[in-house]
């Protein structure tokens, strides 16, 4: 069993993780000024037909902890012979007449909740290694993401035995229905902002609607989704039912979207690689595609809005998870009258924003995930020599590790490339405007289209942009209040298809109908 000292629920620097029990990660791990330092590391193969291999090429790569720039191990790295090994596995296991065929859809769910239940049962130690090779501050890592994935994977647990179609009155004599069959073998790439929560929101609905899967996490933090395999065989699912690679994009990623024999992908990441997705797809064998991409989301502030919610929420809604958000709400349009005292507030707010140690319990912000710092540091200059202006923030943090500034730009102008692009970083953009025609014609003026944000007490105005808006989600006086319940996903190239919530099962299931002819032999 996973013993958790007393202490680790703190989430400070004293937390000892121990693990006892045969798991994929053996991590020991001692206190140290820094959080928590890793000695060991050993098991981190690829995880196929619920055995743990070795690369066919033999070749390895290195995790690292982004707070420290310290590597933290290495992991075996799958290329497309592994994809091949993966995928015939992952088609056997789906045969007709398997394990997996013929289960019952309530053992499926019962298999998916005591998923659920291991995942809480280790949440700690999950949390733990979660922090540790993203970034992500330790409290929110276990009472965010670990929370949401839990969540995520009972809710669908739910779903395994209610997936089911309709019996349709059709013209003529006949009998009529659909059924929602599973699609076949399907292909899952995730980024590494969130890795534990997207693991649960790709293998949840697939495992509920029968499917079998080859998910490949980011090549930046791939331990958490490795441990979770280890569950996956704890918890009884039959082999080649879940597939884990762990490998780079344009190797194993790329093997996955081209691959004649993969009935279906799922990408998580940048609008740029879910273009090359949908290429593969199509120059392949037409898999089904669902695409969750970037964002440059809006988030609107009215004059009449509660200033405190607001600056609060707008300042969390940019800021959370390093803005390593899709829904980062990077775009703040702030009414006229209340604009200088908005833009004042938020940048003392990003003043008080603690950026440090995942492990220490204070921290607000941990680093940026490994090079990514680079990429948003190149943002920020590009924001000065646009002539935007730095109200605070703006550089790197700290000698080593990947952590920068909580950083605000005022007179922002829309035609900005800082106002246009996905940063991906703890930077905001603030906005002035003076109508709510006009700030609904600029919001919804994006290549993207995740999500958007209003603030107002003014139920008319709330309704009519909640309208206007062309994004998968709107909030109302509210900030990334996501739930396993809700549909999400983009309009325009912020994605195809929504995740979580019941529309979700459409994305994983075939609708089959059956017709009958009915032959009434007296007449
Ligand atoms: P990315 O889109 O390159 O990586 C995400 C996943 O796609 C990883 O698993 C990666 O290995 C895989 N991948 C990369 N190239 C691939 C290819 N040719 N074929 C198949 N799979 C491939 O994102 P990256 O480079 O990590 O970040 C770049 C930017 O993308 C970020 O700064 C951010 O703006 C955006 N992004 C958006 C995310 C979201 O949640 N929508 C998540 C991660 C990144
Ligand atoms: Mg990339």
């Amino acid at each position: 069993m996973v013993e958790h000292s007393p202490e680790s629920n703190a989430g400070h620097t004293g937390i000892s993780v121990q693990i006892s029990r045969d798991s994929p990660i053996s991590l020991t791990q001692e206190p140290s000024h820094d959080g928590l330092q890793p000695l060991s590391c050993s098991q981190h193969g690829i995880f196929i037909n619920n055995e743990w291999q070795d690369s066919v090429s033999g070749k390895v790569f290195s995790v690292y902890n982004p707070a420290t720039g310290e590597q933290i191990c290495e992991v075996q790295e799958a290329d497309k012979a592994d994809v091949d090994k993966a995928v015939q596995a992952a088609r056997l296991a789906f045969s007709l007449g398997s394990v997996w065929r013929r289960m019952d859809a309530s053992e499926r769910g019962r298999l998916l909740a005591k998923l659920a239940d291991l995942v809480e049962r280790d949440s700690i130690y999950l949390a733990t290694i979660e922090s540790l090779n993203s970034g992500k501050p330790f409290l929110p890592t276990l009472f965010v993401d670990l929370q949401a994935t839990i969540k995520t994977l009972r809710y669908f647990a739910g779903y395994a035995d209610k997936i089911h179609g309709a019996s349709i009155p059709m013209d003529g004599e006949y009998l009529t229905f659909t059924r929602h069959e599973p699609i076949g073998v399907c292909g899952q790439i995730i980024p590494w902002n969130f890795p534990l929560m997207m693991t649960a929101w790709k293998l949840g609905p697939a495992l509920s609607c029968g499917n079998t899967v080859l998910l490949k996490p980011a090549e930046e933090t791939p331990l958490t989704c490795l441990y979770i395999a280890a569950l996956v065989k704890e918890a009884g699912f039959p082999p080649g039912v879940v597939n884990i690679l762990p490998g780079f994009g344009p190797t194993a990623g790329a093997a996955i979207a081209s691959h004649m024999d993969i009935d279906k992908v799922a990408f998580t990441g940048s609008t740029e690689v879910g273009k090359l997705i949908q290429e593969a797809a199509g120059k392949s064998n037409l898999k089904r595609v669902t695409l969750e991409l970037g964002g440059k989301n809006p988030n609107i502030i009215f004059a009449d809005a509660d200033m405190d919610l607001a600056v609060e929420q707008a300042h969390q809604g940019v800021f959370f998870n390093a803005g390593q958000c899709c829904t980062a709400g990077s775009r703040i349009y702030v009414e006229e009258p209340i604009y200088d005292e908005f833009v004042r507030r938020s940048v003392e707010r990003a003043k008080r924003r603690i950026v440090g140690s995942p492990f220490d319990p204070t921290t607000e912000q941990g680093p940026q995930v490994r090079q990514h710092q680079t990429r948003v540091l190149e943002f920020i200059q590009t924001g000065i020599s646009e002539g935007a202006k730095l109200e605070c923030g703006g550089k790197a943090l700290g000698l080593k590790g990947f952590f920068i500034e909580p950083t605000v730009f005022s007179s922002v102008r829309d035609d900005m490339i800082i106002a246009k692009e996905e940063i991906f970083g703890p930077v905001q953009q603030i906005m002035k405007f003076k109508t709510i025609e006009e700030v609904i014609e600029r919001a919804n003026n994006s290549d993207y289209g995740l999500v958007a944000a209003v603030f107002t007490n003014n139920i008319n105005k709330a309704m009519t942009v909640s309208t206007a808006m062309q994004a998968g989600t709107v909030w109302i006086n509210c900030f990334n209040a996501l739930s396993t319940q809700c549909p999400f996903g983009g309009y325009k190239m912020s994605g195809n298809g929504r995740e979580l919530g019941e529309s979700c099962l459409r994305e994983y299931t075939e609708e089959k109908t059956i017709t009958m002819k009915m032959v009434n032999k007296n007449s």
